[in-house]
């Protein structure tokens, strides 16, 4: 349902840098199933959202949603895909049904299936009661529930998402969460949507995929992902010889993955164990052995939010 091949995009505004935003993204999203694109601030997200969306040219590379090019082909593409922006634009001064209505009228829908479907949105993101009040006075939670219904106005095959939660507190993500499982489960809805939350994608994602300063690093279940870090996870930080401590704990058979990174003054190791229990005394005589000085010790299974610092060195919001 979703293609693309290569895909690059650069920024060239007159008087700066360029910059490299996309760097040959290759993927493919199968109709129905939901995939998160997770990566920090600047990573791509909203500019592959925009590219896929023909909102914006790709400079190099080929998207495909539903079959169609999204550089040549930019009206069917367009009539089959839903989109709800990171910054919300709402008119303050219309009433959320005149937004509906509206958006409604630029998908050229007549009148009889713009207030069938308005009333069975409004249902579905639980705005009936407010719909005929200005959407100026609706609260972030109400805003972002009025951006999905409009996306849905169409009844779009594909939908995107980007950042659907951002800002909300943990009741409105929660009924944001129910509506877009609801979409895939009911409507068999394609989803492509970008988070900076572990979270969210671990709720939501059949796949997830890790993307920082323009390039996908990795993809997978969550749960495949996560597994792939070890049966356990044994974080440890400290200052001393990087190498020669990778090198000693790389050789033990329990160490089934190891990285490290930089953390502040310091260095973090994620050891991935068979069993933390039985193998912490272990680890840290290794490296006690090998002269590091250790600060921080800790234990725990591993999250999504362990792939994405492995893979990227950066923590998620939301740990
Ligand atoms: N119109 C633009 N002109 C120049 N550079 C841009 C433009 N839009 C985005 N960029 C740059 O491209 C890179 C990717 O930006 P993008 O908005 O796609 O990231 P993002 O992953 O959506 O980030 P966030 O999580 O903060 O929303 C960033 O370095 C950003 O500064
Ligand atoms: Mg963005």
């Amino acid at each position: 349902m979703i293609e693309t091949n290569d895909l690059v995009k650069e920024y060239t505004a007159s008087g700066s840098e360029p910059v490299q935003a996309l760097r040959g993204v290759s993927l493919s999203i199968k109709a129905g199933e939901i995939y998160a694109l997770l990566g920090p601030n600047g990573a791509g997200k909203t500019t592959l959202i925009s590219i896929l969306t023909t909102l914006l040219p790709p400079t190099h590379g080929q998207a495909r949603v539903a079959g169609y090019d999204v550089a040549t082909q930019t009206a069917e593409v367009r009539r089959r895909l839903g989109v709800t922006f990171q910054e919300i634009v709402v008119d303050a001064d219309l009433t959320g049904r005149q937004v509906l209505d509206f958006h409604g009228r630029l998908y050229g829908l007549d009148k009889r299936t713009r207030t069938d479907r308005i009333s069975t949105l409004a249902e579905l993101v639980e705005l009936k009661e407010v719909l005929d009040r200005k959407a100026g006075t609706y609260s972030g939670g109400m805003k972002r529930r009025l951006e999905l219904a409009r996306g849905l106005l169409s009844a779009p095959q594909v939908l995107f998402l980007d950042e659907p939660t951002q800002g909300l507190d943990p009741q409105n993500r929660a009924s944001i969460w129910r509506h877009i499982r609801r979409l895939r489960d009911e409507e068999g809805i394609t989803l492509l949507m970008t988070t900076h939350s572990m979270e969210e994608a671990e709720a939501l994602a059949d796949r997830v995929g890790i993307i920082d300063q323009g390039r996908l690093l990795v993809e997978g279940a969550p749960s495949a992902l996560i597994q792939g870090m070890g049966a356990d996870m044994i974080t440890l930080s400290g200052t001393g010889d990087v190498e020669l401590v990778e090198n000693r704990l790389q050789s033990l058979p329990a160490v089934t993955h190891i990285v490290h990174h930089p953390a502040e003054e310091a260095v973090r190791f994620q050891i991935g164990v068979d069993s933390g229990e039985r193998r912490l005394a272990e680890i840290i005589g290794v490296v006690l052995a090998s002269g590091f000085h250790v600060q921080q010790v800790s234990v725990h299974r591993p999250t999504l939010g362990d792939v994405f610092l492995a893979y990227t060195g950066d923590q998620l919001r939301d740990e």
